[in-house]
């Protein structure tokens, strides 16, 4: 059976290295969010973009521009075709940054997040989770995005956002603590991930 699965976690919680090495390891299709399509690489660059302010609505709405043209394009063709697939981050992100980060009203959000997202829900969504404090001193800080600049606040907001979505719905969620090394965070991902089917 095709499995989804989505990595999920604040800036600098080493979700896109664990996200890449299981999608190799268990030859399921490995892609991304904002941006991986040739219409996502155009929307990720302005949703991105620190100089070009917008609302947060507006942003929400880009990257569920993104989200919706990504799962028709790619998620679902991929699990259709029998393949498995490995998000670095998926809707939980827009719940996250834009609902609990931005104040985006969470039941609207909700309900244009399933209209985006249809049926194609993630099997299990992990959370990589990590205190602010670690985050900062891992993230590199040369090149500043719209959300890398934002203030710690704002971080706080989105990490206790990610906490609270997984305490919600346990089973659909497995939270990981990622300040522990990058070799014990595999192995804890590789244990509950070993529990899906990926036959
Ligand atoms: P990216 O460079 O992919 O960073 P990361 O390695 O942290 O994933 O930038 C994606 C940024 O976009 C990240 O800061 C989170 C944000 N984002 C949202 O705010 N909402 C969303 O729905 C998604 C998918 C991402």
């Amino acid at each position: 059976m095709s499995v989804f699965v989505a990595f999920e976690g604040g800036d600098g919680c080493g979700k896109s290295t664990q996200a890449r090495r299981v999608a190799s390891a268990r030859d399921a299709l490995f892609t991304f969010e904002p941006g991986d399509s040739l219409m996502g690489a155009d929307l990720r660059r302005w949703v991105l973009d620190a100089a070009t302010p917008m609302s947060p609505v507006t942003e929400a709405l880009l990257m569920l521009t993104d989200r919706s043209h990504h799962v028709r394009t790619l998620i679902e063709p991929a699990l259709e075709a029998g393949r498995s697939v490995v998000s670095d981050r998926f809707a939980a992100s827009s719940l996250a940054y834009q609902g609990y980060g931005r104040g985006v009203d969470l039941e609207e959000l909700r309900a244009a997040t399933d209209l985006a997202v249809g049926t194609c829900w993630p099997d299990l969504t992990v959370l990589l989770d990590i205190s602010l404090e670690v985050a900062v001193e891992r993230r590199a800080l040369d090149h500043r995005d719209r959300f890398e600049s934002a203030d710690a606040a704002f971080h706080e907001r989105v990490r206790h956002g990610y906490l609270a979505m997984a305490a919600a719905e346990p089973s659909r969620w497995f939270v990981v603590d990622a300040s522990l090394d990058v070799e014990q965070v595999a192995r804890l991902v590789d244990e509950r991930l070993d529990e899906l089917d990926w036959s």
